[in-house]
């Protein structure tokens, strides 16, 4: 409803931009954070290079009937990110089935109706689904139909090519200079406004109850944990099992049982399970080091916002260490636009120059710091050597360093089979890069194999050296426990269990089928009637990272000759056998189940791995139906959109 109130704030974003003097609002449409964090980037852009009065705002807290009002000398930004099969992300819902709609009514209805409207569009998506960044592409059509006047072009970004950092920094110049143009804004010397004002609060002692030091969610300050439990409050669960499933010394995978018994959370199979990461201790210190803020680590500070329109990130007072550890993505790469933000805070001449040059040229950024990985403090070291980064104002921190945010995995296990323990399958992710053992990838997947090695009392507890404060310093809890919440996914078996399936997941791609061929088994064992069960399953070494290889023999005997594994061993012969090889073998029975309206499956994460099974699979149906390639595509194409064919590439 127009100007309904959500604790007493308006719903009216006219009226928002207008008693804080806004000129440039940032819609994000964001499920996993990465759209709002670009959302963030291009307002502080605005504000330091343009001196426009920007603010950032989450589509569902506002209502858009009223967006013909918006003064012409305003511009909206919007940032949407497309979510699984061309999907708009959850807070993005509403907006999305306003503008797009047939025939959206505005508050005064002008005509055109959005006549009045300057808009800027950066969509993010992933080019291994079928529609490729449609979020953007269809509310961009729909703003243009309704009159809007697009600045620039609507830029795309791809997460499946790994391109988003330099797509988004490609899209967004031209644009600044076409917006500059068009409003009359003089662009100038980027100045410096820090957002958020730190003080330190001397009376306060990082003992104090008040105090917050990275407990998973708020309401453990006050020594409960209330649900419901969701993505903004997780529920922290024990967990019952953890082991390793590969047979190999240099590698990990691990098997986890989360316990949600009691907690009211429950799942489906398919669906996801996100985790609450932790930055591991020697990252954090590496971090507080050179931002020379090590003495000062467990500092009471209380952080404020100086702009009303943003918004606190994490619980206060709190201390530094607290929101490093917690709350600050420090292990990523480092984007080239934070370097070149933080250049003016250099402890040297020669390091201010040299951040200057990082951070406009892009090749030479690639072959200094993209090429090895470094993150943040890396980064800084590389360029200031011994010096510390003292001048940094830590707002800049706050503002320019992504949210933590949880990471989501595919249930591995079968809901009917056990319905308040949720599988985990991750493999634990190391960074391959020569003479760079300090580089950390798989923030997650490191904390949980931390976890699952203290649960086993090892007493060496993991191999790189880190530390992890398990559930944050004032734990109350007995055993290993993890912060998680599920998330709901339409990646789902048929309801009808007589019809066929065909699954691909190499690697932890087969995750979800694990659980799928359980809840099969499970069904075939109930003495339903289960349809053929065809699972194509791809590692390096039958020896080495076979996944569940004694588990897949157990729901054979459940399931018969319904049930068929098939494995495709990339590194035991001289040349390279991958999943869509087994595929194509078998074209005469996968075509004949497809014609029988088999569900298609595929899942995991090996590069293009999606994309190569799309292209077999026509070729397969165009061989085996003697129909042309293009033809077969089209079938394809239909088979993804009637949800036959559903891929799932999340990590
Ligand atoms: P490789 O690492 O030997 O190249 C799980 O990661 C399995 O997926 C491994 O056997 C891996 O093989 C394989 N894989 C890598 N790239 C792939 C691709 N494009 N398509 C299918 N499988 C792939």
């Amino acid at each position: 409803a127009a100007n309904g109130n959500k604790a007493g704030k308006t719903r009216n974003i006219v009226e928002k931009m207008e008693e804080s003097s806004k000129n440039c609002v940032v819609f994000y449409g964001s499920q996993t954070g990465t759209a709002e964090d670009y959302a963030s980037r291009l307002a502080k852009e605005g504000k330091s290079r343009f001196g426009l009065e920007t603010m950032v705002a989450d589509l569902e807290d506002y209502d858009f009937e009223n967006l013909d009002t918006l003064p012409e000398d305003k511009i909206a930004m919007f940032v949407l990110a497309t979510y699984g099969e061309g999907e708009p992300t959850d807070n993005a819902v509403d907006f999305y089935e306003f503008i797009t709609g047939e025939d959206p009514s505005f508050s005064e209805a002008s005509d055109p109706a959005l006549g009045n409207l300057k808009f800027v569009a950066f969509g993010l998506g992933n080019n291994t689904y079928e529609h490729y960044n449609s979020m953007v592409r269809s509310v961009t059509k729909s703003l243009e139909k309704l009159g809007a006047a697009r600045i620039g072009a609507a830029g795309e970004g791809d997460d499946g090519a790994g391109t988003m950092e330099e797509d988004f920094l490609a899209w967004k110049d031209p644009m600044w200079t076409e917006l500059s143009e068009k409003m009359g804004l003089e662009e100038r010397e980027a100045v410096y406004e820090p957002v958020f004002a730190i003080t330190e609060r001397d009376g306060l002692t990082k003992d104090a109850p008040e105090v917050y030091l990275g407990e998973p969610n708020k309401m453990h300050l006050e020594g409960t944990s209330k649900g419901p439990y969701n993505a903004h409050n997780p529920y922290i669960a024990p967990i019952a099992e953890s082991r390793e499933v590969f047979t190999v010394k240099d590698r990990n995978c691990l098997h986890m049982e989360v316990d949600i018994s009691g907690s009211n959370l429950s799942y489906q199979t398919g669906d996801h399970i996100a985790v609450w990461p932790t930055n591991a201790g020697k990252e954090v210190d590496s971090f507080l080091d050179v931002t020379g803020l090590l003495p000062k680590r467990d500092a009471v500070i209380g952080v404020k916002a100086l702009d009303p329109t943003a918004k606190v990130p994490f619980p206060t007072p709190t201390t530094y260490d607290a929101i490093i550890r917690y709350h600050m993505e420090i292990c990523a790469p480092v984007s080239r636009q934070f370097i070149a933000t933080l250049a003016a805070f250099a402890p040297t001449e020669d390091a201010k120059v040299e951040m200057t040059k990082l951070g406009s040229d892009k090749d030479y950024f690639h072959e200094k710091i993209t090429n090895r990985y470094l993150n943040i403090a890396q980064a800084l070291r590389v360029v200031g050597g011994d010096e510390k980064w003292t001048a940094i104002p830590f707002s800049a921190f706050i503002e320019g360093v992504n949210k933590v945010q949880p990471r989501y995995y595919s249930i591995s296990s079968s809901s009917l089979v056990q319905k308040q323990k949720i599988s985990i399958t991750a493999v634990v992710e190391t960074m391959d890069v020569p003479g760079r053992e300090d580089a950390l990838k798989g923030v997650t997947t490191n904390y949980l194999l931390a976890l699952k090695q203290k649960q086993h009392g090892d007493p060496s507890p993991d191999p790189h050296g880190l530390t992890y404060d398990i559930t944050g310093p004032r734990n109350k809890y007995d055993g290993i426990h993890v912060p998680v919440h599920v998330r709901h996914s339409n990646f789902k078996l048929p309801s009808d269990p007589s019809k066929p399936v065909i699954m691909v997941g190499p690697g932890t791609g087969v995750a979800p089928f694990r659980a799928f061929v359980q809840e099969r088994a499970h069904q075939a064992k109930s003495g339903e009637n289960v349809g053929r069960t065809l699972l194509f399953f791809g590692c390096r070494k039958q020896t080495e990272d076979f996944l569940y290889s004694e588990e897949w023999k157990t729901y054979g005997k459940d399931l018969g000759d319904k049930f068929e594994l098939i494995t495709a061993f990339s590194r035991e012969g001289p040349k390279k056998v991958y999943v869509q090889h087994r595929l194509h073998e078998r074209a005469k029975e996968v075509n004949e189940l497809l014609q029988q309206k088999a569900y298609f499956y595929v899942c995991g994460d090996a590069a293009n791995m999606a994309r190569e099974i799309n292209t077999i699979l026509g070729k397969i149906i165009s061989e085996q139906r003697g129909i042309p390639e293009t033809k077969a595509e089209e079938i394809v194409k239909g088979m993804r959109s009637a949800n036959q064919y559903q891929v799932s590439v999340v990590r």
